[in-house]
């Protein structure tokens, strides 16, 4: 994506690193997170028009902490520092930069000095967020102060000459009134004129894939996932009939799920391979209880029915992986932790014969990946589709699984779905979904005794998926959707709502 203007944000492992990216974009500017240790010679060569520090954990006096090469300021390219980022702009060019006592932490109400070009047009006070306990005391020379809070004299710096700019607090995070403004502003004076957007996306990514592939073959697992079913449809536009989708359904989907993505690809401009696997995941599941256990159980299965179907196919050429960006980022740009590593299906298959990998999707946000499934024309139910684990319903039947547990819970799940989309509620809340504990109890209906299973609901919100809240459902919508549970659903006579955050919970039950 060379052709457009891009912004680099130096990764210093603060926790919002994707998230200024994230709001870069949102200005229709191409933006890229690289680890700070990335060499000067290689920022050049990237050609960036603006560069901006991200925040980070350490102190910038610690041993070992992060450094920057001071060759960044001397670019002609302006650049931004976050928090930490902005006090490692104070330090590098001579500033100083002390402990306080007291940490600033939160929403706190900041004046801000509107000559500046970052704050040019906006409010003079406003609420930002603050989150450090280190703080600016000696500018560099030729920097001035443009906003101050209570506690912090220098809650911005700027140098416009240089075009240097530093912010204490967080602009990229929501609670800064104004914050993705002030992010316009500094792309503004980047010189950025906002060429990136998903019709440009679409078509370079198009023709890159063309020029790559060749007459070569493709191969791509496709789960029906959004990242899945977004890239195969972008593979098919490039190369139609050399790209060959092997959909493995290994029976654990929700209710009609396989049919959706049968329709939505059989019949179409690629070569769809349905392999009906349920029985082969079913006795392989067999008695077993332990999560763990299920997922790695599942994950060779998966491999092993893809490997046999790939077989048949031959030799090809390429093998498309649906890797988004966060998975890029996440796994280990600059020194933030890595996080997950269990959710992706699994290793790569070993017999599978192919020359390359492609990840036509590494480059973009989940949302984005979503805004070009639109492009491309991909179903609603696709694109809008909630994250589903890759262990699929395996690990929202608690306990062993069985046929009839997973159509229990199927049905179950699905009334449960409709009746959130009815009350309008499908998009704010990220994820929601039924659980079937492996917990019975006692229940009557009519003149008898049941004793049948609970069922639990868990619907949360979250930006990231690694920590969530429990979503704030009416009663009225769970009071419908569990009289229509109980009414329509055999063995089930009761129903809960989890109300627990992660952490300490996780969103799964498994
Ligand atoms: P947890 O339960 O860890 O889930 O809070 C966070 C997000 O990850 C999904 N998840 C998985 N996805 N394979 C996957 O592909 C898995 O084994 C797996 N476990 C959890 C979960 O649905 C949620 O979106």
């Amino acid at each position: 994506m060379t052709t457009h203007q891009t912004v680099i944000v130096l990764d210093f492992g603060g926790q919002y690193n994707q998230l200024i990216a994230r709001r870069v974009r949102e200005c229709g500017v191409y933006c890229e997170v690289q680890p700070y240790t990335l060499p000067i010679a290689r920022l050049k060569e990237m050609e960036p028009v603006g560069i901006i520090f991200t925040g980070g954990p350490n102190s910038v006096y610690l041993n070992g902490a992060p450094r920057i090469d001071p060759e960044v300021f001397s670019l002609g390219v302006p650049v931004l520092g976050i928090c930490y980022g902005a006090q490692l702009m104070a330090l590098t060019l001579g500033g100083k930069v002390e402990s306080s006592e007291t940490r600033e932490y939160g929403k706190t109400k900041t004046h801000y000095d509107n000559s500046d070009r970052l704050f040019a047009g906006l409010p003079e006070t406003g609420i930002s967020w603050m989150s450090h306990t280190d703080r600016i005391v000696e500018m560099p020379e030729g920097f001035v102060s443009t906003a101050h809070t209570d506690a912090c004299p220098v809650a911005a710096m700027a140098n416009e000459t240089r075009r240097l700019y530093g912010l204490q607090f967080h602009p990229e995070v929501m609670h800064t009134e104004n914050g993705l403004e002030m992010l316009r502003r500094f792309v503004t004076v980047c010189g950025c004129t906002g060429d990136w957007s998903m019709d440009d996306y679409a078509r370079t990514a198009v023709n890159e894939i063309r020029q790559k592939v060749g007459n070569g073959k493709v191969l791509l697992a496709l789960s029906g996932g959004v990242d899945s079913s977004v890239l195969a449809a972008l593979l098919s536009k490039a190369v139609g009939k050399q790209l060959t989708c092997i959909f493995v359904d290994h029976g654990l989907m929700r209710k009609n799920e396989g049919d959706e993505v049968e329709a939505a690809f059989a019949g179409k401009d690629v070569n769809f391979i349905r392999v009906n696997a349920a029985d082969q995941f079913l006795s392989a599941l067999s008695g077993v209880t332990e999560p763990e256990k299920k997922r790695r159980i599942i994950g060779e299965a998966f491999i092993r029915v893809f490997e046999a179907e790939a077989k048949k196919i031959g030799k090809v050429d390429f093998l498309a992986q649906g890797t988004i960006y966060p998975d890029v980022i996440e796994s280990g740009a600059g020194d933030a932790a890595v996080i997950k590593s269990h959710h992706n299906v699994g290793a790569l298959p070993d017999h599978v014969d192919f020359k390359e990998i492609i990840e036509p999707l590494r480059m973009l946000f989940k949302d984005e990946v979503r805004q070009l499934g639109q492009k491309l024309g991909v179903p609603d139910y696709l694109v809008w589709r909630q994250p589903f684990p890759g262990p699929g319903l395996a690990i929202r039947v608690i306990g062993e699984i069985t046929k009839e547990k997973l159509d229990i819970l199927r049905d179950a799940d699905a009334i449960y779905r409709e009746e959130i989309a009815k009350a309008g509620l499908d998009r704010s809340i990220h994820q929601y979904f039924a659980v079937l504990t492996d917990t019975r109890s006692v229940g009557v209906m009519g003149d008898g005794r049941t004793y049948d299973y609970t069922l639990a609901l868990r619907g949360v919100t979250t930006t990231d998926f690694m920590t969530a809240d429990f979503a704030r459902i009416p009663y009225d919508v769970l009071a419908t959707v569990s009289a229509r549970i109980v009414n329509e659903v055999s063995h089930i006579n009761r129903v809960v709502y989890d109300i627990t955050t992660k952490p300490p919970s996780t969103i799964e039950w498994e």
